[in-house]
């Protein structure tokens, strides 16, 4: 038998990280053993909110939630209404307040304990930004030793930001904080928005999750509406929308295969200008695949077959079955 993925997702649950956590929840092969929030999308506090509503619709109680990081190390944070609604969850109100409550103990100091407990088992995913990693970082010097692979969705190598012409949200939020993950002698694997902006969930996957009809699907396909929204207003133009966090999701655990790849050296725009926030990765070894570059640790994932929000429909729709008053409803 497979040993499963461990794996501690840190996250700003907002429409996409909770789709991430959908994705990752139905994967036997995948044993989440913490969540843990940080400011982002939304506060921290109301991360952690929708985390505990995500995890008591599957029926997931067991796994714990810890409050991390309320703002970056400056005391600013930049939520995303526009984006994911004042609720994080596209303002839909759909499930109920949860019966669970966050751990007492923060998520930095989760992280640690848990890293400190499992040595070389753990995978941290990183769907927000990077506080609660900085802050592990600085508690225990010796965490990058215990953590087998860091994954983060964030920055934009050749792609523009999607908050500043430079920085994309995750990193932009706290880029002396992403600066310090990617420094840190662990392995990373970077997601960033030249391969998420092209994996997209359209109106088509949003109408085969609605019609499907369970509490899961229902649930996804209500939270992709203010996303689509968005998208289709201030992004695309059509009712299409970025597949972020499900995307990091589904690389962290080994499900998709990635075109290009290449490890290479990366550092993070900390100055006032307007590069504040832009990762800036050495990819001038690009015209010769990418010759290996001394201590480069961070895997950036330039490209994806774009094939993915397919797979995460897919997986949502066979993972929950319809809700009686469903029937007849097609399959995904
Ligand atoms: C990232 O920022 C957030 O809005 C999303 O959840 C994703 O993690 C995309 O830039
Ligand atoms: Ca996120």
């Amino acid at each position: 038998m497979t040993p499963k993925k461990s794996l501690v997702v840190d996250c700003d649950t907002g429409i996409d990280d909770a789709l991430a956590l959908l994705y990752l929840l139905h994967d036997p092969d995948v044993d989440i053993r913490a969540v843990t929030t940080v400011f982002g999308n939304t506060d921290a506090a109301t991360a952690a909110d929708n985390t505990l509503k995500v995890l008591e619709l599957v029926g997931r109680q067991d796994i714990p939630v810890a409050v991390g990081a309320l703002t970056n190390w400056r005391g600013t944070f930049y939520p995303a209404p526009d984006v994911h609604g004042d609720d994080g969850m596209g303002n839909t109100s759909l499930l109920p307040a949860p019966a669970t409550t966050p751990t007492a103990e923060p998520a930095a100091e989760l992280i640690v304990r848990l890293a400190r407990e499992n040595p070389g088992e753990l995978h941290l995913l990183a769907t927000g930004p990077l506080t609660n990693l900085a802050t592990a970082l600085l508690l225990d010097p010796e965490l990058p030793g215990l953590i087998e692979h860091v994954t983060v969705m964030g920055g934009a190598i050749h792609h523009p930001g999607n908050v500043t012409p430079a920085a994309e949200a995750n990193i932009y939020n706290d880029p002396e904080a992403a600066r310090l993950v990617f420094q840190a002698p662990w392995e990373v694997t970077l997601v960033p928005l030249d391969v998420t902006m092209t994996e997209v969930l359209t109106e088509e996957l949003a109408t085969r999750l609605r019609e499907h009809g369970s509490p899961v699907t229902t649930f996804a396909a209500a939270i992709l509406e203010h996303y689509l929204g968005f998208y289709e207003r201030d992004v695309f133009g059509i009712r299409s929308a970025a597949c972020h966090d499900p995307l990091a999701a589904a690389i962290a655990v080994g499900d998709i295969p990635v075109v290009l790849a290449p490890t290479v050296a990366i550092d993070v725009e900390t100055g006032d200008g307007p590069a504040r926030g832009m990762t800036v990765a050495d990819t001038r070894g690009q015209y010769r695949n990418f010759p290996s570059q001394e201590g480069a640790h961070v895997r950036v994932v330039l490209r994806t077959e774009g094939t993915f929000p397919d797979r995460l429909t897919a997986r949502l729709c066979e993972a929950s079955a319809p809700v009686p008053a469903a029937t007849g409803g097609p399959a995904c």
